[in-house]
């Protein structure tokens, strides 16, 4: 991943060389200063929860709450989203940076972000309300190909997965937006990502419930839907199945006679590289999409791709159900996020707390917090990952 870095200059003078022609200067777009690896997304819990775009300072520079809203909504979905849920669970850039995703409220939304359109700027253009059996603790959602958005149900049941709707600009929005597919049998989703270059989507949950409501253990599990672009459509039949290797109990954290199973928390691309990296409940693994298995984790994996990694708390430790005590210092990664020029963002919650209460960012190996005093479950690098391209 380091060698990505500068990696761009090569690609600029290459042809250059071969055609013996005076260098250029490289496209404003590519000035390291005008990369958008200067954008952070943050979703900061409250309520009103706020969506914060911000600079590794943490100067917000564009950010969303529900006042924004001055569109006429559909009864449900002006309820849900004046709801009293804080949520600000999953943040996603789409359409090349004109639309933010989020799960928001009571909401799974997707709306404007056109600062340079004032008019435009910030409207809802789709949103279905999770104040349901179906979508109450939903955390993940991706674009797909085909204006079509997936979201996570994030549910333990044996009918929960993904379900996939329309986000075409031009529909109006509804209460009861038609489901387009509905794709079951992944619990408690917590990542979904689109693979160009396969044509995939990969969501990262669970086999089996993760609460400890099915007889058996729930494994963390990678899957890989195939997308076929001439019906729009993801293969549930087609799908390829990962397990994590061990199914590990939650008790180090919560303590005895804590039935959920460890599950994955978020499912993050390696910049120009066929790797996923997934953290968990408990620790952070690396997963080779072309060995199609988890080749890494712990210490090797933060060594390689995380360096200046550090513990937010000196609390992460405990006894598991077997009696072993455990240090858990990766454990509870909500949500981290890699930049090809090697700095990356974390959310580490604090322990026995669902969320933590400032981002951390590297640089050059160099831990920072930012976004102090802010309730965090997630942030991103707001941009198009190199080797990472999202539908158009
Ligand atoms: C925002 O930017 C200004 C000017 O560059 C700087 O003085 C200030 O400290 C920044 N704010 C934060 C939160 O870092
Ligand atoms: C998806 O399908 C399952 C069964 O196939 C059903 O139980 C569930 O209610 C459906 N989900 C939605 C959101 O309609
Ligand atoms: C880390 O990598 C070393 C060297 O490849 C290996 O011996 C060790 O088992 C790895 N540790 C884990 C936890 O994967």
């Amino acid at each position: 991943m380091l060698g990505g870095y500068l990696s761009w200059l090569g690609l600029l003078f290459e042809p250059l060389a071969e055609w013996d022609i005076p260098p250029i200067q490289p496209q404003a777009r590519l000035r390291p200063e005008n990369r958008p690896w200067n954008t952070i997304i943050t979703g900061a819990y409250g309520v009103p929860a706020v969506l914060k775009l911000h600079d590794r300072k943490g100067n917000v520079s564009w950010s969303w709450q529900r006042e924004d809203v001055t569109q006429p909504l559909p009864p449900a979905l002006e309820r849900c989203l004046w709801s009293d849920a804080n949520d600000a669970t999953d943040l996603k850039w789409m359409r090349s940076g004109k639309s933010v995703g989020a799960v928001y409220s009571n909401l799974v939304m997707v709306v404007n972000h056109t600062p340079e359109d004032p008019e435009n700027d910030k409207k809802i253009t789709w949103a279905i309300c999770r104040d349901n059996e179906f979508f109450w603790n939903a955390h993940a959602l991706e674009a797909l190909p085909g204006n079509r958005v997936a979201v996570g149900t994030t549910g333990e049941r044996p009918w929960d997965g993904i379900i996939v709707y329309d986000m075409s600009m031009d529909k109006e929005l509804v209460d009861d937006p038609p489901i387009l597919q509905n794709i079951t049998g992944l619990r408690a989703i917590h990542g979904l990502i689109w693979d160009e270059e396969e044509q995939l989507l990969w969501a990262a949950g669970t086999d089996a419930a993760a609460d400890g409501s099915d007889p058996v253990p729930a494994y963390g599990a990678l899957v890989a839907y195939p997308f076929n672009s001439e019906t729009n459509e993801l293969s549930q039949e087609d799908a390829k199945w990962y397990l994590m290797p061990h199914a590990y109990d939650q008790e180090t954290e919560w303590g005895s006679g804590y039935p959920w199973w460890v599950g994955p928390h978020d499912l993050v691309p390696v910049p120009n590289e066929r790797k996923f990296l997934v953290s968990t409940d408990r620790d952070i693994y690396e997963f080779d999409i072309n060995d199609g298995a988890f080749i890494n984790e712990g210490t090797n994996v933060t060594d390689k791709y995380m360096p200046g990694f550090e513990v937010t708390t000196d609390d992460r430790h405990g006894f598991d159900r077997a009696g072993n005590y455990l240090e858990l210092p990766r454990s509870d990664l909500k949500g981290f996020s890699l930049a090809p020029d090697g700095s990356y963002v974390y959310v580490q919650s604090l322990w026995r707390f669902l969320r933590g209460f400032h981002t951390s960012i590297v640089e050059n190996g160099v831990r920072r917090k930012i976004m102090v005093g802010d309730e965090i479950y997630r942030s991103r690098w707001f941009g198009e990952l190199d080797g990472w391209p999202k539908p158009r």
